[in-house]
């Protein structure tokens, strides 16, 4: 049997279940979920399998990665090098038609990506975020809902936006920070910095 557009995500989370109703959306349903704990079984009436063999993976099927924490989401990408990844978009979001979206993207409802924003693979655009134009967002970067990123903003690999921050036009964060929620951004963030408060301030450094 051949086992072609089957679709799988990798992560029985909460942020899976959001993945699995936007992937309903555009009639793509899940075969099922991968998960290495054994006492989730299923996931909204989805089947979890424990193990890719359980499942039968073979290079044919296709991954989401559904894991929100974005050091593990880079792990277990590398891991997978060899399935095919795809993006998630949810019918709301309005993307530019200039625009680019990376393999295995996930972006949620009413998320806006403006003229010429270039969004990496594995990212996550949350729930109402907004990326204006000429931004760039590096893999495995999350920007959480109600975010919200003015024109011509870089936003390193790994680092995540926290819920409703602001990031004012041209500016650059670094890979691997965390900017915290709320947070107003009006000067470049350096790699591996939270950044916290109005203005934004670094209280601390990643340590990973
Ligand atoms: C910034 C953040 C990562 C810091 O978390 P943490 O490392 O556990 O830090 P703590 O909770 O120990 O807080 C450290 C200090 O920063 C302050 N602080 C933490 N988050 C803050 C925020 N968002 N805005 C303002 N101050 C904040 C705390 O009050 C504390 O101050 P104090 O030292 O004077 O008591 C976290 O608070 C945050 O905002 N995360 C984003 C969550 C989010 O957006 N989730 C969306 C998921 S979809």
């Amino acid at each position: 049997m051949s086992h072609t557009n089957r679709i799988f995500l990798y992560g029985a989370s909460g942020h899976a279940k959001v993945i699995c109703e936007i992937l309903e959306t555009q009639h793509h349903i899940p075969h099922g979920l991968i998960d290495d704990n054994p006492l989730v079984r299923s996931l909204l009436d989805y089947p979890v399998y424990n193990t890719l063999e359980q499942a039968a993976i073979t290079a044919d099927d296709r991954f989401v990665i559904s894991i929100g924490n974005n050091r593990i989401r880079k792990a277990v990408a590398e891991k997978l090098n060899w399935v095919q990844f795809v993006s998630a978009v949810h019918p709301s979001a309005i993307i530019s038609p200039r625009g680019t979206i990376g393999e295995g993207t996930v972006v949620m409802s009413n998320v806006s990506v403006n003229a010429l924003s270039k969004i990496g693979r594995h990212v996550i655009l949350n729930t109402n975020c907004s990326i204006d134009h000429d931004c760039v967002i590096d893999d495995f970067v999350h920007i959480s809902p109600n975010a919200a990123l003015a024109g011509n903003v870089k936003v390193g690999e790994g680092t995540q936006i926290g819920i409703g921050a602001c990031v004012m036009q041209n500016i650059t964060i670094g890979k691997w920070a965390t900017v915290g929620a709320g947070a107003v951004i009006i000067r470049d963030v350096p790699d591996y910095a939270v950044v916290v408060g109005n203005p934004g301030r670094v209280i601390k450094i990643n340590q990973f």
